[in-house]
C-alpha cells in the first residue's frame, strides 16, 4: 500500500528572508553521471543533486558496471571508457526521471548489449517515440509498448550510423539522446532544433574533450570520440531557485539571496520574464571560469504586472511555468502563456494540474490547447490541494500556501524529493529567520 504524505503550509506574515543555496542542477547532475561513467579516468563531481531522479541515474550506471562513490553532493565516478559498460542483469529502473530514460537510451543504443528500461506510472504515459524514432533511423533496434511509443523500452544494441535530424519538438532530452548515440555512431550526426533548448550536454561533452560544432540551432558530432575524466562543479539549479525568486517577488516583506545559481542563457527565461513583469532581481558575483556560469540572485518583493510568454522563450523556462503561473495570479492584468503544449507531457499534464490546483485556491486560470490564460490579480485562500505526484506542482503549491490566507494542505508532497529533498527545511527557515545566513 502506498502511503500518502501531506504537508501543511501557513500564510507567511513577515515575508521570506535570508540567504540560501539551492541544490545542484538536476540536468547537469544527470549528465555528469552519464558522461563520467563513459569517460576514461576518475571524474569528481561537487554540488551533485542527491534527489530521487539523479539517484535513479546513479543506480542505472552502477547496473551498467560503473563504480560510483556518492557522499551527499560529492561523487567519484570510476570511468573506464564507453566500451566497458556491461549488459545489465536486470531492468534499469528510472523512477520518475524522463531525463534518465531518454538520455540513457541514446547512450546504450549503439553498444553491444541488451537493456530494458522502465519507470513509474508517470513515465509509463510519457512519449518515448520522440527518441525511439530518430534512434531507429540511426539503425537502433528498440521497442516498447505501441511500437515504441511507451515504456518499458527494450534496446538490442548494435552499430549505429550517423543521421541529420530536424527535431519536431524543442527538447533537450531528444537532442541529447541523439548526440549521445552520435558519439558512438559511424560518421557525423547533426541535430537541428526548432528553438534552442538547454545546452548542458553540448557544454559538458566539450569539457570532457569531445569536439562538437554548433551553429545557430544545429549541433554536429562525429562518432568514435573518447572522453577524458574531469572535475565538475555543479551550480545551483535555477529551476529550484525559481520557487524562491517568485516567492520573494510576491510575498510582501520578502528579501532573499540565492547563492551560486546556474545562469546558463538557455535556462534564464525565468529571470527575463520576472523582470519584464516588474520583479526586483539583482544578479551579482558572476563566475564564468567553469563550462557553466554561476551567479548570486537577490530578490525583493515588488508589484508585478501581466505579460505574454510564447515561442523561443518557452524552452528557456519550460520547467518554471507552474511557478510563473502562480506569479501571474498576483500580477495586475491578464497573462497569456502559449506555444507550450509540451507541458502536457511533463511529469503531469501541467496545463491541467496548474489550473486545477491554483483555481482551488481562488485563482482565475483558463486552460488552452497550448497554454494558460491567467487573470490577475486574485487573492488566494488556503485549500486542500494535490501535487499529483509532480515535484514542481508540489513546490509551487507550497509557495502559494505561504501567500494564501489560512492553511494549505498539500497532498502527495513527497514528490518534491525528486528535485529538491531539502525544500521544506529551507522554506521554514526563510519563514522564521530575518536576514540570517542559512548554510
Ligand atoms: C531536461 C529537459 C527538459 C526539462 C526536463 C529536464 C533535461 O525536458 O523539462 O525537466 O535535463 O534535458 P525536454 O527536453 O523534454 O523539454
Amino acid at each position: 500500500m502506498k502511503l500518502v504524505t501531506v504537508k501543511v503550509v501557513r500564510k507567511t506574515k513577515n515575508g521570506l528572508n535570508g540567504t540560501i543555496a539551492v541544490p545542484g542542477d538536476k540536468s547537469i547532475s544527470h549528465r555528469a553521471i552519464m558522461l563520467g561513467g563513459i569517460a576514461n579516468g576518475k571524474t569528481v563531481v561537487k554540488g551533485f543533486l542527491p534527489g530521487d531522479d539523479c539517484l535513479s541515474t546513479i543506480s542505472c550506471l552502477r547496473q551498467l558496471g560503473v563504480n560510483i562513490l556518492q557522499e551527499g553532493d560529492y561523487l567519484e565516478i570510476d570511468g573506464k571508457g564507453i566500451k566497458h559498460l556491461r549488459e545489465p542483469a536486470s531492468v534499469l529502473e528510472v523512477g520518475n526521471s524522463g531525463t534518465t530514460i531518454r538520455l540513457l537510451s541514446g547512450l546504450l543504443a549503439g553498444l553491444p548489449l541488451y537493456a530494458c528500461l522502465q519507470g513509474d506510472s508517470s513515465i509509463a504515459i510519457r512519449p518515448m517515440n520522440r527518441i525511439v524514432e530518430p534512434l531507429r533511423l540511426m539503425g537502433a533496434k528498440m521497442d516498447g509498448r505501441q511500437d515504441g511509443k511507451y515504456t518499458p523500452l527494450t534496446i538490442n544494441g548494435r552499430s549505429l550510423q550517423a543521421i541529420n535530424y530536424t527535431m519536431p519538438v524543442a527538447s533537450a532530452q531528444v537532442k541529447s539522446a541523439i548526440l549521445l548515440a552520435g558519439l558512438h555512431a559511424i560518421g557525423t550526426t547533426s541535430v537541428t532544433e526548432l528553438h534552442v533548448s538547454r545546452d548542458h550536454t553540448e557544454r559538458m561533452l566539450e569539457a570532457f574533450g569531445v569536439t562538437i560544432h554548433r551553429s545557430g540551432k544545429k549541433v554536429t558530432i562525429t562518432g568514435k570520440q573518447s572522453l577524458t575524466a574531469i572535475t565538475i562543479d555543479i551550480p545551483g539549479d535555477i529551476s529550484s531557485a525559481a520557487f524562491f525568486l517568485v516567492a520573494g517577488s510576491i510575498i510582501p516583506n520578502s528579501h532573499i539571496t540565492i547563492q551560486r545559481v546556474g545562469i546558463n542563457q538557455t535556462r534564464t527565461g525565468i529571470i527575463d520574464v520576472l523582470e519584464r513583469m516588474g520583479a526586483s532581481i539583482k544578479i551579482t558575483g558572476k563566475e564564468e571560469q567553469s563550462f557553466e556560469p554561476f551567479a548570486d540572485l537577490e530578490v525583493k518583493f515588488a508589484p508585478l504586472k501581466a505579460t505574454e510568454i510564447a515561442g523561443e522563450m518557452i524552452p528557456r523556462l519550460i520547467d518554471e511555468i507552474p511557478i510563473i503561473a502562480l506569479a501571474a495570479t498576483q500580477a495586475e492584468g491578464t497573462t497569456i502563456i502559449k506555444d507550450a503544449s509540451e507541458l502536457k507531457v511533463k511529469e503531469t499534464n501541467r496545463i491541467n494540474t496548474v489550473a486545477e490546483e491554483l483555481n482551488r485556491m481562488g485563482a482565475h486560470i483558463e486552460t488552452t490547447g497550448d497554454g494558460l490564460i491567467i487573470h490577475g490579480k486574485t487573492p488566494l485562500k488556503g485549500a486542500y490541494v494535490n501535487s499529483h505526484g509532480d515535484h514542481r506542482i508540489g513546490m509551487m503549491l507550497s509557495i502559494a500556501g505561504c501567500l494564501a490566507d489560512g492553511e494549505t494542505v498539500i497532498e502527495n508532497s513527497e514528490a518534491i524529493k525528486v528535485s529538491y529533498p531539502t525544500f521544506f527545511e529551507i522554506l521554514s527557515k526563510l519563514q522564521e529567520i530575518n536576514q540570517t545566513v542559512i548554510e
